[in-house]
């Protein structure tokens, strides 16, 4: 897959713009950033951020190993020793494990500072930058701690993927066919042409259509009692596909687990809601562009079905899901029985 990134007129030039406003007038910056993010992206920032460059920055360590209560705690400790006060202003810069860390901290220090999320990957910029949602890992289990408390900002620089490896850009690629799914048909169409031609040219705009679309269903239903329950299509399946895949030798990221995960979720709508069977066809084409899909026994599909028990969205001790009826009608909170899901984890390749 060859990839193609447009640059554009930074948007960093408009966050400037932003921070140099009343609304900031005498704020504080502390800048969160992981090794990478330092490396490749707060150059580009406080250069083109004047009222960043007398920012303190805070490094955490990468990935998930930073949604830590330990590392939340040291950055409070951080904060307090360098003074922050209520007024002083947390900036993300990173990946959704950045943000998720980064709200939590911004949200419990002294009550609540504000934050602003300067997103660096494509998951983080189609999602995990937005809607709200801060998160720890606890015991082992993930994002089992956290608040619904919204950036101030979310600043959208797609010139950051430049620098983002392949394989981090696919597990972006796959929250953003899901959302386009559920909220963009024709677009759907447009990125799933493009991924069957060979080459992966993501244009701000297709990104910012995504962002688009989840930041409408928040607007909706901010603390994800109902319809935003829509963006979980795929995910019923797919975090179990996730976590079963950690106890093998060929672990999944969670776009990948998503992708694959998106394949039950329309082989039910299939079964279920006459979704038409070409969707599920053309789908499957796209994923095996970016993911070889698994072929699970029927013993798997008990520690797969052990994991989806467990899904927080399940209620009266069934398995609910999102399906689709066609592509932009989503369905949440169907109740899909054990067999059903055997079923659709056997027929996934
Ligand atoms: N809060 C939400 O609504 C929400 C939604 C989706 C996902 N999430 C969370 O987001 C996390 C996954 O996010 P992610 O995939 O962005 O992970 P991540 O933050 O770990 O970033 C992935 C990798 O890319 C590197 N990186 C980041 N930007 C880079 C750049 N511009 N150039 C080079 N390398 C760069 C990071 O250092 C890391 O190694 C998970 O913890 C998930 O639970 C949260
Ligand atoms: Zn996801």
């Amino acid at each position: 897959m060859k990839t193609i990134l447009h640059s554009h007129q930074s948007p960093l030039s408009r966050l400037n713009r932003t921070l140099a406003g009343k609304a900031y007038r005498d704020a504080r910056y502390f800048i969160l950033v992981d090794e990478n993010t330092y490396n490749h992206c707060l150059p580009q920032l406080v250069a083109q951020v004047t009222p960043l460059q007398k920012a303190e920055f805070m490094e955490v360590p990468i990935g998930e190993d930073c949604k830590d209560i330990a590392i939340a705690t040291q950055l409070w400790e951080t904060l307090l020793e360098s003074g922050a006060d209520r007024n002083s202003v947390l900036v993300n810069l990173g990946g959704g494990c950045v943000s998720d860390l980064g709200g939590f901290v911004a949200s419990g220090y002294k009550r609540g500072i504000r934050y602003i999320n300067v997103p660096t990957t494509l998951i983080g910029m189609v999602d995990a930058a937005i809607g709200g949602k801060t998160a720890l890992n606890l015991s082992g289990y993930k994002n089992q701690i956290g608040f619904f408390n919204p950036p101030d900002i979310v600043c959208l620089n797609p010139s950051f993927l430049d620098t983002l490896p392949d394989e981090e850009l696919f597990n972006g690629v796959f929250e953003m066919l899901k959302t386009m799914m559920i909220g963009a048909p024709d677009r759907y169409e447009q990125l799933c042409d493009m991924l069957l031609g060979g080459t992966l040219d993501l244009k701000p705009d297709m990104i910012a259509a995504c962002a688009e679309i989840k930041t409408a269903v928040v607007k909706q239903d901010p603390t994800d009692k109902g319809i935003r329950h829509i963006l979980n299509l795929g995910h019923t399946f797919g975090h179990a596909i996730e976590s079963f895949s950690h106890q093998t030798d060929k672990p999944y990221s969670h776009g990948k687990a998503i992708g694959v995960g998106m394949v039950c979720a329309l082989y039910l709508s299939v079964k279920k809601l006459g979704l038409p069977q070409s969707c599920l066809d053309h789908y499957r084409s796209v994923a095996t562009k970016l993911i070889e899909l698994p072929h699970y026994t029927l013993r798997d599909t008990e520690a797969l079905l052990s994991f989806m028990r467990q899904d927080k969205k399940n209620a009266d001790g069934e398995i609910r899901c999102v399906l689709l009826q066609e592509l932009g009608a989503p369905v949440i909170d169907l109740a899909v029985d054990e067999n059903e899901i055997r079923d659709a984890l056997l027929k996934i390749s």
